[in-house]
């Protein structure tokens, strides 16, 4: 069983709406199953332990929430142990920016996960097709996440 963590922060409900469509889209793949928290109550061992990674955030002046930095900022000293892993992002904005999703995935980046979606950028009351789409990179992290859990580890 693979496991993907979907980390996010949310005030008003839209990136949970959206951290919860990513976990369907997980959970449609046989053997895999969806770790849905809220950053301010995940750690790092979460982020070592799972096999891929969403993270999710609303656009706050531009860029990622504070509390989703705060868990980069404390993720540094483990990076090597978690790099490599699939990763993608999603976040929820009043405007259409890119900015908050081009902040995190900097994060993917810095990280060096590896970016298996295109990211997911939420205008306003979370629809429909922003449902449909984060479900999509569920199943996307998902699916490379049983792909690496099949190669051998030496
Ligand atoms: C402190 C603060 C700053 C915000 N800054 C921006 C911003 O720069 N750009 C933007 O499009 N929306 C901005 N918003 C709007 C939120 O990103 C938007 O309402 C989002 O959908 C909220 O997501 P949530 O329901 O998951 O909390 C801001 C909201 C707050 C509370």
């Amino acid at each position: 069983m693979v496991e993907v963590l979907v980390l996010y922060y949310s005030r008003t409900g839209r990136t949970e709406a959206l951290a919860r469509a990513v976990a369907e889209g997980v959970e449609t793949l046989e053997g895999a199953s969806a770790k849905v928290k809220r950053v301010d109550y995940a750690t790092v061992n979460d982020f070592i332990s799972c096999d891929a990674v969403a993270f999710g955030s609303p656009n706050y002046f531009s860029y990622m929430a504070g509390l989703m930095k705060d868990f980069f900022d404390r993720a540094l000293t483990i990076r090597e142990r978690v790099s490599g892993k699939p990763g993608a992002a999603f976040t929820s904005g009043g405007g259409s920016s890119n900015s908050a999703l081009l902040s995190l995935e900097k994060m993917i980046a810095s990280f060096r996960l590896e970016k298996v979606a295109d990211g997911v950028v939420s205008q306003g009351e979370t629809g429909e097709e922003s449902l449909k789409v984060c479900k999509q990179l569920g199943e996307a992290l998902a699916k490379r996440a049983l792909e690496r859990a099949e190669v051998p580890k030496d």
